[in-house]
């Protein structure tokens, strides 16, 4: 296994469950240089998961998203059956076990238990926050969720969700190494189940089956709906920026035109929360210091070159 340079301090990695997610956080680190130790608590799944690395690192490659050689690459990630001495070197450990409070809540003792006293314990949690399984250690200061997408090697974000013991410090240290990997951090400010992107998708998955279960739309059509309507977009922009460039005047004139809308849309699915006055300044605050009106047709300009461009794609991949 060839060490590269420290990247903002980090050289080693440890991943712990050598899944879909494992394997995936693997091509993450190797990709950016560092060491990787893939440990699983399956053994003979780790050829298998060293196959499919491989396999992945070759489809990158055919898309031109690595920058080094296959071989290098794969060269860095090692796998390992031991967990002592997967965690031996590694000064940042993601574990990646399957999602079950107990079999984490065991993990993470035996990770605290065996890993450098320096290194730090991130879980892959999609849902369970970290005060639900690292409470009880003497090392829970070192310990938090990095929640990714999946593939983290394709879905860049990953949110960082500290629990109320974590070192304050960690959040940040933590972002500014996954963001020296190529990855899109963001802090989520306290634990929330399902943390926000779950939450995002929850709150659309929930609409959708309410629109099939009442037989408003096909299963085929509410996706293709998604697919050519708000998807396109959210390729480059949240909700929040969408809103605010399809409204002459931003955001604050959209809230106040379709504000009531959704108040009804919401009350009909037995949600109060309205967008109050303050909320919505807040939001307005917050758009006006990233885009001054001054802007805004030439962030609407910029959008639509983003949508051509992506046109473009689709069109020349209509046959996949
Ligand atoms: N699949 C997703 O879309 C996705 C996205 C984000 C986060 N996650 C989270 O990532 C974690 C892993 O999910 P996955 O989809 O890769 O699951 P998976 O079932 O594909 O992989 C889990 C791996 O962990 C191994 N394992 C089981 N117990 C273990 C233990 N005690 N120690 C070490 N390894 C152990 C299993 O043998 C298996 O190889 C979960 O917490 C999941 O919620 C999943």
């Amino acid at each position: 296994m060839n060490a590269e340079p420290p990247l903002d301090g980090f050289s080693h990695t440890a991943i712990i469950g050598a899944g879909s997610i494992g394997v995936a956080w693997a091509i993450v680190f190797a990709r950016a240089g560092l060491a990787v130790s893939l440990y699983d608590a399956r053994p003979e799944r780790l050829p298998t998961a060293m196959a499919e690395l491989r396999q992945r690192l070759e489809e990158l490659a055919a898309f031109s998203l690595l920058d080094e050689p296959v071989d290098q690459i794969a060269a860095r990630v090692e796998p390992v059956a031991d967990l002592g001495q997967a965690l031996a070197a590694a000064d940042y450990i993601q574990e990646a076990a399957p999602e079950d409070l107990a079999v984490k809540q065991a993990l993470f003792s035996a990770l605290d238990g065996l890993a450098r006293p320096d290194a730090i314990l991130a879980s892959s949690s999609s849902a369970i926050p970290a005060s639900a399984f690292a409470t009880h250690l003497a090392g829970r200061r070192r310990c938090l969720v990095v929640h990714p997408g999946n593939p983290p090697y394709l879905i860049r974000i990953a949110e960082i969700v500290p629990a109320d013991f974590t070192d304050p410090d960690l959040a940040e240290r933590v972002g500014r190494f996954l963001a020296a990997a190529g990855m899109v951090p963001v802090r989520v400010k306290r634990e929330i189940e399902g943390f926000v992107f779950n939450r995002l998708q929850g709150a659309l998955l929930r609409e959708a089956y309410c629109l099939v279960r009442d037989d408003v739309i096909s299963v085929e059509d509410l996706d293709r709906v998604l697919r050519e309507g708000p998807g396109p977009r959210w390729a480059f922009m949240g909700p929040f920026e969408t809103m605010d460039l399809n409204t002459r005047g931003g955001i604050g004139v959209h809230a106040a035109r379709m504000g009531p809308v959704y108040a009804r849309l919401g009350a009909e699915r037995g949600q109060n929360d309205p967008w109050t006055e303050d909320l919505v300044a807040k939001v307005v605050a917050e758009r006006r210091a990233r885009l001054p009106l001054d802007r805004w047709q030439e962030r609407t300009a910029w959008r639509d070159r983003r949508l051509m461009a992506l046109a473009r794609l689709k069109r020349d991949m209509r046959d996949e």
